[in-house]
This record gives C-alpha cells, sequence and structure tokens, in this order.
C-alpha cells in the first residue's frame, strides 16, 4: 500500500508548526476531501533557507507536506517552481492512484507560497 519513506514522512512529520518570520505561505484545500494545507517559507535573496507546515489532512497529505518542506530547503525560487505532484510523489517512492489528489495539495500549496513571496516583494 504505501511506500516505507510515506510512513517515515507520517509517523515522524519534518518542518511540522507555524513560522512566524516566513516571508511567504501558501494555503491549499481540496473541497472533495476537505483537507487543508499551509506550508510556508523564509526566502533569503532568491534562497529558500526555511520550510514549515501545518496540515490538517490525511496521512499521504502529511507525508507529502513533511517531503515539500525538506525538498526545497536550499532550493532556488525557480527550482522550487519545478516540483510537481508527480516529482513529489516519486520522492516518496510512490503514493496509491486514489492518493495522488494528495500530492497535488503540496505542489499547489508550495507554489502559491512562492507567489505570496513574490507578490509581497513588489510592494
Ligand atoms: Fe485529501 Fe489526502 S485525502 S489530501
Amino acid at each position: 500500500m504505501y511506500s516505507e519513506k510515506v510512513m517515515d514522512h507520517f509517523t515522524n512529520p519534518r518542518n511540522v508548526g507555524e513560522m512566524p518570520e516566513a516571508n511567504g505561505i501558501g494555503v491549499e484545500g481540496n473541497p472533495v476531501c476537505g483537507d487543508v494545507m499551509k506550508i510556508y517559507i523564509k526566502v533569503n535573496e532568491d534562497k529558500i533557507v526555511d520550510a514549515k507546515f501545518q496540515t490538517f489532512g490525511c496521512g499521504a497529505a502529511i507525508a507529502v507536506s513533511s517531503m515539500v518542506t525538506e525538498m526545497v530547503k536550499g532550493m532556488t525560487l525557480d527550482e522550487a517552481s519545478k516540483i510537481t505532484k508527480a516529482s513529489l510523489a516519486e520522492a516518496l517512492d510512490g503514493l496509491p492512484p486514489q492518493k495522488m489528489h494528495c500530492s497535488n495539495l503540496g505542489a499547489d500549496a508550495l507554489h502559491k507560497a512562492i507567489a505570496d513571496y513574490k507578490n509581497k516583494q513588489q510592494k
């Protein structure tokens, strides 16, 4: 069913919690299952130096949040923008087909956080 990586990130999620010093925040919800994911990023000179998440959702959504926040640390905004639901699922050694939408949530919340950061820079 679930890969070891999914189980690991679900039972021992990394980067959980709020980040008051975040300069980009993205929230994405899935109206079908009702799950909501919030991703915080701290960007310094075009690089993501820290990331955290708060997710009210299923186990796969929690594993995806944990993985995406781990992956983006140290990436440039351009590199992080290229993360997709497929690359997230792949990083977790796959997700069951009916759980692919959970990885979509992770990619979308991240992209929104990046857009939020860029938006704030223009003000
Ligand atoms: Fe909705 Fe996983 S069941 S995010």
